[in-house]
């Protein structure tokens, strides 16, 4: 989505640069983003029955027949006239009414705050951004600053409410997540989380954190005037940093952030018992977004290198490197690694990964077209070194999270893989969506691993409507199941397997076009459990059902996040006994980002990467080997 943004931009040569999303004015427009978010319609919600029978056809693929009989028979009495299902759906309405957006409040909690995993791993997404030629700290140093420059760059477009609407499919888009992301931080609690932001506050922070050697410091970013500091400027601070954070023996404070929600919710209590502590948790917490300063990595092969980068960036390697110079409460954080490994790693809960991308996209851009410029020197002041006590209790703290850390760390499996033999390009010129291609290729790939289709979630956009988040694409259809096990059948002929295909393919993006219309089944499903919930009534059968459970428990966790620059996102699996499967589909390669546990011994990354490579050549080679006219 944002691809046809940023390319109808190019193709009306707006822009100076092809990269750089440009302002719709020079100056403030106050008042557009509301009026823009006003315009927007609210979410549906859908038919109960039409969620219902479109539930037991995407339990067909992955449920036995005798188990579906008896979800069938429970789903005829969930929707009967006057029934329970009827009631929860009324109770939906008049949410629907009341409210906004009937779904987005109660995801942020269920999706993310009452999530007790660890945000490391099992929420926060990491991007990889390409390779940078530097090698030496001084690279590292300007890097960072032209970075933090076009991050600055990038909000005054969000401050001046200038920033370009974007489109899907003709629509325009809630631009509401990029009003949080920056500025903002999760809380953790012993129950349930809760995210500050701080950007509308009366005072909104001028500040940025810089970690470098676990040490954290205050860097102001803008001069008393207003006015951003220039590349020169941060420069200046950062080696100003650099020079007073060289010890390496400091406790990793941050690492606190990386446990399991309750055990932080704990220490987070103890640890700002502390004036000085609060005081410096509340600088990080308030902070426009967290530089992280990394320590080189140990050295891989060129080949090895985007997996070692994938994981250097969801959890830093372990409490022996980079894994304690990071906040991972903080809504975005920048990784600038020595060796010039870069990227970025942001908690989940404010946002879905298309806008983050957006950012990036845009400040890789700025830091490839901003050269230094001289700037007179007015000198500032050092940068504000965070200081906390540690207390023998916060000491032990520390070292459970390490302790959790690294048994984390040992268990992600991550391979980042280039598809190079063709990209959005091919699919395209069969006429196929290249989403739904890669999807079908997937299930494939699944299918020759397990002999089996599995529960398979994939990421839509709902934000063509006000506050929207996102639904399930449920990508293992009766479609795709039909392709998937004709595919290496000898006696299934070629042109019966195209045809499969092309109707897998279409039924994919059928499901896509429903969900971003806010018709798909997952979110409506979880809203009448919810409401269920909330009337304090009995849950309904269908929700304590093992078809739900196998619904749920999401084998394949996959999401497309497109991007101009030639990035890839990162996430863990969401089972134990799962995949996580991000890809970025540029015109003419793919890159993907597969992810495993190690205590799982059905599962490999790298195993399944390879299987997916191969599904994507066979289904090409399989539309190019059979003759069109037999077709
Ligand atoms: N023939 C030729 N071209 C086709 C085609 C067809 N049948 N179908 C689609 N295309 C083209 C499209 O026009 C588009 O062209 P472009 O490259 O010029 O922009 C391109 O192929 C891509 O379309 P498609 O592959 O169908 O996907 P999409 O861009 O519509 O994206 C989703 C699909 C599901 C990824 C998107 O709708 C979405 O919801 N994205 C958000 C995901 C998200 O939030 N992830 C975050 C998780 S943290």
């Amino acid at each position: 989505m944002l691809c046809v943004l940023t390319r109808t931009m190019v193709k009306a040569g707006m822009m100076k640069s092809p990269g750089l999303v440009k302002p719709v004015s020079v100056t403030k427009v106050a008042g557009r983003y509301l009026a823009h978010q006003e315009g927007l319609p609210k979410l549906p919600l859908p038919a109960l029955q039409q969620t219902c029978e479109r539930y037991l056809t995407a339990l067909e693929p992955i449920v036995e027949e005798e188990e579906l009989k008896h979800t069938r028979e429970l789903v005829t009495k969930f929707q009967m006239p006057g029934g329970v299902g009827e009631r929860l759906q009324m109770g939906l309405v008049h949410r629907a009414q009341k409210m906004e957006n009937w779904l987005s409040d109660w995801w942020l909690q269920t999706a993310y705050l009452d999530y007790r995993m660890p945000v490391v791993i099992h929420s926060s997404p990491g991007v990889v951004l390409p390779r940078v030629e530097f090698n030496d700290r001084q690279g590292q140093m300007r890097y960072a600053a032209k970075l933090i420059a076009g991050v600055l760059d990038f909000k005054t477009m969000i401050d001046n409410e200038t920033l370009p609407v974007e489109h899907l499919g003709g629509k325009p888009l809630c631009m509401n997540q990029y009003y949080q992301v920056l500025s903002s931080c999760r809380i953790p609690g012993i129950k349930r989380d809760s995210v500050v932001n701080y950007a509308q506050s009366k005072r909104p922070p001028t500040h940025i954190t810089v970690v470098h050697n676990f040490q954290f410091f205050v860097l102001d970013v803008y001069n008393s005037d207003g006015t951003p500091l220039t590349v020169d400027q941060i420069y200046n601070q950062l080696e100003k940093i650099w020079n007073s954070s060289l010890q390496t023996n400091k406790e990793p404070i941050g690492i606190l952030t990386s446990n399991h929600r309750n055990s932080w919710g704990k220490a987070y209590n103890n640890l700002i018992k502390d004036k000085t502590n609060k005081e410096s948790v509340r600088a990080i917490q308030k902070s426009i977004f967290t530089i992280c300063l990394d320590a080189p990595m140990p050295r891989v092969s060129d080949e090895m290198y985007r997996s070692r980068a994938a994981v250097q960036m969801l959890h830093g390697g372990g409490s022996r490197w980079n894994s304690g110079n990071r906040w991972f409460d903080k809504t975005l954080q920048f990784i600038i690694g020595e060796d010039g490994s870069c990227g970025a790693i942001y908690e989940h809960a404010p946002a879905e990964g298309p806008p983050i991308i957006a950012l990036i996209d845009h400040v890789v851009e700025y830091t490839r077209k901003s050269e230094m410029v001289r700037t007179p020197m007015v000198p500032l002041p050092m940068p504000r070194k965070l200081r906390f006590n540690i207390t023998p209790e916060i000491k032990q703290d520390i070292e459970d999270a390490k302790q959790n850390m690294n048994i984390m760390v040992h268990d992600l499996d991550m391979r980042v893989a280039v598809f190079s033999h063709f990209g959005k390009n091919f699919p395209k010129s069969q006429k196929m969506s290249p989403d739904a291609f890669i999807q079908i290729a997937l299930q494939l790939a699944y299918y020759r691993m397990y002999k089996r289709c599995c529960a398979t979630y994939e990421s839509a956009s709902l934000r063509m409507f006000r506050l929207g988040r996102t639904d399930t694409i449920r990508s293992a259809s009766i479609d795709s199941a039909r392709f998937v096990k004709a595919m290496d059948d000898p006696i299934v002929p070629s042109t019966e397997k195209v045809s499969l295909m092309e109707k897998a393919v279409r039924a994919h993006r059928g499901y896509t076009d429903m969900a971003i219309r806010g018709q798909a089944i997952d979110r409506h499903l979880l809203g009448l459990k919810l409401q269920a919930i909330e009337d304090l009534s009995a849950l309904p059968e269908i929700f304590m059902d093992t078809s739900y459970a196998v619904a749920l428990h999401y084998n394949l966790s996959t999401s497309q996040v497109p991007s101009k620059t030639d990035c890839v996102m990162c996430f863990g699996p969401v089972v134990p006994d799962g995949y996580g499967v991000c890809y970025n589909p540029m015109e003419s390669h793919i890159n993907f980002a597969v992810s495993a546990f190690n205590s799982c011994a059905d599962t490999n990354a790298a195993r399944m990467a390879h299987s997916l490579e191969d599904a994507l050549l066979d289904m090409r080679g399989l539309l190019e080997q059979t003759p069109k006219a037999k077709l």
